[in-house]
């Protein structure tokens, strides 16, 4: 049961089918060998590549947990979800946009072949390194303390735990950002960036670094499903056209250069992270089997990756689920 939940919602929230979700997760942790751990940070090579678990959190506080749900890892690039969010209510969408834009690349996260060529450098969208680093630079505060601060309460508001930055997977990533540093470079000497270079990269880097379980983003998933409105601690997190702006960048840009996939085979919003996270929300009211009528939040974590980066045995779980539960918002 999701922390807060109060005892005469419990009585109303109806289980839906758990057993079936155990044996879908047994089935495709198999696969995991047909990936592997990111290794380019080295603190994530260390994880266990056959794990596989998932959390579905419904707005009433109904939950199903499975497999590996409970293991710690951290956001990665799910935390450019909340920075962009964060940077919408501190400075306005208007602001925001004028700095970094709401296009998908069909590049890799890390690319950094665009910025020169398309003028005037302006990143493509949040959801990669180059639109994430700047977001950072644009968070409210002088200092990576401030920044980081206003970030940690919005997570908190939403997990109802304080986050913890995971330090050896921070230290990792500090000393082999070559490619962000390259990044963060020249969107100074663009102007796209308001801080300072290393500000902006401790600010990116700590949010990357922050730890979580399926469960932290199921219930963030289930926040954005509900267009940020927290229904169990019955609070608008955010506005609903943050949250509509956000579904729409997770839904084209969410998945690196696979997103035109998961939303050709999943059909929902997403986004993942190298760690093997995959946070991802199913919008209440369309027409659909079970369980969630009301919508849902999903966490994945399963940290064997493919090509593009995002969870291999998560996005088969998922396209699984999709197809199973008719989640597909088309
Ligand atoms: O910028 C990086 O390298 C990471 N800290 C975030 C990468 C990430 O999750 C992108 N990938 N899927």
């Amino acid at each position: 049961m999701v922390q807060g939940i109060k005892k005469e919602d419990k009585d109303q929230i109806q289980y839906p089918r758990m057993d079936c979700v155990d044996e879908w997760v047994r089935h495709y942790r198999s696969y995991a060998t047909e990936g592997r751990c990111a290794s380019y940070i080295p603190a994530l090579g260390k994880a266990d590549p056959s794990q596989l678990g998932i959390c579905i959190v419904g707005p009433k506080g109904s939950v199903i947990k499975s497999g590996d749900w409970q293991v710690p890892f951290t956001l990665q690039s799910i935390s450019k979800v909340i920075s962009f969010i964060a940077a919408c209510i501190s400075r306005g969408i208007p602001y925001v946009l004028d700095r970094v834009d709401v296009e998908p690349t069909g590049d890799a996260f890390n690319s950094i072949i665009r910025l020169e060529m398309h003028k005037p450098g302006k990143p493509f969208n949040p959801m990669i390194n180059a639109g994430a680093i700047t977001i950072a630079s644009l968070l409210p505060g002088e200092s990576s303390r401030a920044k980081l601060e206003f970030v940690y309460e919005l997570i908190e508001k939403m997990i109802g735990k304080r986050p913890r930055i995971n330090e050896e997977v921070f230290q990792s990533e500090w000393k082999t950002a070559h490619r962000n540093r390259a990044l963060a470079y020249y969107l100074k000497e663009t102007g796209f960036l308001e801080s300072e270079v290393e500000e902006a990269l401790e600010v990116y880097l700590k949010l990357c670094s922050i730890e979580v379980n399926t469960e932290d983003i199921a219930l963030i998933g289930m926040i954005l499903a509900s267009d940020g409105y927290h229904p169990i601690q019955k609070e608008q997190v955010f506005p609903k056209n943050v949250a509509r702006l956000t579904k729409a960048l997770m839904l084209t840009c969410g998945m690196y250069n696979a997103s035109g996939k998961f939303a050709a085979f999943v059909g929902v919003p997403a986004k993942s992270g190298v760690s093997g996270g995959i946070l991802t929300l199913v919008p209440p009211g369309i027409k659909r089997e079970l369980p969630f009528q009301d919508g849902c939040g999903i966490g994945i974590y399963g940290p064997a990756i493919d090509e593009y980066g995002n969870s291999l045995t998560g996005v088969m779980l998922l396209k699984h689920i999709a197809k199973e539960w008719d989640l597909s918002i088309f």
